[in-house]
């Protein structure tokens, strides 16, 4: 299995966290979103224990919201003493429903509205990573119409390319978002928020891309934030107190996926970090960093109900499952790639225990294009009832659900010790249609 928090029982059932997948679907129904409690509160802290040891108590992770967004992830965030980075109203509204600590919360965006502002100030919000002169203006007036002084970090672009498909390659020149070193406006832009008087510059932001491998990606990007500090320390005798590198780590979708030593990976990170400001003269900076997909994703998997299995022969075979792009788009959007099992016969190795059927995994959506997964091998006789697994599905999945062809979303179910509970609850039409007039 491509994740240690996945086993089969003797009923050849696919268990997650000790908890019977079946048995789940069977409770639940189906489509199902299962999350696995433990091992989210176990990516948590191999973040927390390794950026802690690495780069002194100042460090903190901030869990970036957007992966998987919904009341209970902010309240176990809570508990394990992760900050958060959010990018809307709508989750400094969720974090701050169930009482996470707003000073802790981070608000990303490129384009954050005056109302965004003002109402993520009136959640006591931590910080604003800012992304442009019109974001600071209006942080700098509204703040002033509350009579306070807003903690800032500036977003900048560090110019990397980070191999990653291109949605989600953010750290390059060209990006959409934040301030280029390379070209200088980054440069203007910290000289434009020193000079005002309700904003409090507490350092930058950088974050390259999602879904990465290449190991040096971290490391390059502190060397350029930390060179950045020290020119902007010798030219405005400011010293940025925070640096904040961003999420980005990849996780194994597919068993040919290279699996990641996360703590290894920021203690080389830290160690270089920290020559690197010996060899500048500056002190090493409260660093923080914002794992989404890494905290979640493989805490995660999806299981549907097979309906209809087609055979078109000499062309291609398909199975449709009762959910599809309106609760996983990420095949329709970049061709992610999922491993998918059945979790009613998961100890059968279909490939050498009889004939196989290599099949498109689809929805149900009035739609060609939506796909879960291409070229997926399953046994011949798949058949309507059977349960098909996707798996690693806790980011990204719930978070970018949508009720396209007005399909309710799944729930999420969560697993802790071997135990389910209902973290967010199946939507119903009535759900679908509650603000039509
Ligand atoms: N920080 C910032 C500023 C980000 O933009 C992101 C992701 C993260 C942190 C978290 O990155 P992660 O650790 O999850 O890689 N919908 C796409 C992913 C979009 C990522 C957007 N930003 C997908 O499904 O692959």
């Amino acid at each position: 299995m491509i994740c240690s928090n996945l086993s089969v029982n003797p009923q050849g059932h696919l268990c997650i966290n000790g908890a019977d997948t079946v048995a789940l679907a069977k409770q639940y129904g189906t489509p199902l979103y299962i999350m696995d409690e433990d091992r989210i509160r176990e990516n948590c802290r191999t973040y927390l224990t390794a950026m802690k040891e690495a780069f002194g108590d100042t460090a903190c992770p901030l869990y970036a919201s957007k992966a998987a967004s919904f009341r209970q992830i902010y309240r176990i965030m809570k508990e394990e003493g992760m900050g958060v980075d959010v990018v809307s109203s709508g989750e400094v509204y969720t974090a701050h429903s169930v009482g996470f600590p707003m000073e802790k919360a981070y608000f990303h965006s490129n384009n954050k509205t005056d109302a965004d502002i003002s109402y993520a100030m009136d959640c006591g919000i931590g910080y604003f990573v800012a992304d442009n002169y019109e974001e600071l203006d209006a942080v700098e007036r509204i703040a002033a119409e509350k009579g306070l002084r807003q903690k800032v970090l500036l977003r900048l672009t560090p110019g990397i390319d980070p191999h990653t498909y291109a949605a989600v390659a953010t750290g390059k020149v060209d990006s959409k978002f934040g301030s280029a070193i390379e070209t200088g406006q980054a440069e203007a832009i910290t000289a434009y928020a020193l000079r005002l008087s309700h904003v409090e510059l507490m350092g930058f932001h950088c974050h390259v891309g999602s879904q990465v491998f290449d190991s040096d990606v971290f490391l390059r990007a502190s060397e350029i934030m930390l060179e950045f500090i020290a020119h902007i320390k010798a030219v405005y005798g400011y010293t940025a107190p925070e640096l904040d590198l961003g999420g980005g780590y990849g996780v194994r979708y597919l068993a040919s996926h290279p699996e990641i030593d996360i703590a290894a990976n920021i203690r080389e990170v830290a160690a270089a970090m920290k020559e690197k400001c010996a060899a500048l003269g500056l002190e090493l900076p409260a660093v923080r960093m914002e794992p989404g997909r890494s905290i979640v994703a493989d805490a995660g998997l999806t299981v549907y109900t097979a309906g209809t299995v087609k055979r078109i022969p000499g062309y291609k075979n398909y199975v449709s499952v009762d959910g599809g792009m309106t609760d996983n788009p990420r095949f329709a959007l970049y061709g992610s790639p999922y491993t998918v099992l059945l979790a009613n016969r998961a100890s059968e190795d279909y490939e050498k225990d009889g004939e196989t059927f290599t099949c498109s995994v689809v929805g149900r959506c009035c739609e060609s294009g939506d796909i879960l997964q291409e070229n997926v091998i399953l046994p011949a006789n798949v058949t309507r009832g059977d349960l098909v697994a996707v798996l690693t599905t806790g980011a990204y999945n719930y978070a970018m659900s949508s009720n396209y062809n007005r399909i309710p979303k799944p729930p999420v179910v969560m697993v802790k010790d071997g135990e389910s509970y209902v973290a967010v609850k199946r939507e119903t039409p009535e759900d679908v249609c509650r603000n039509d007039l």
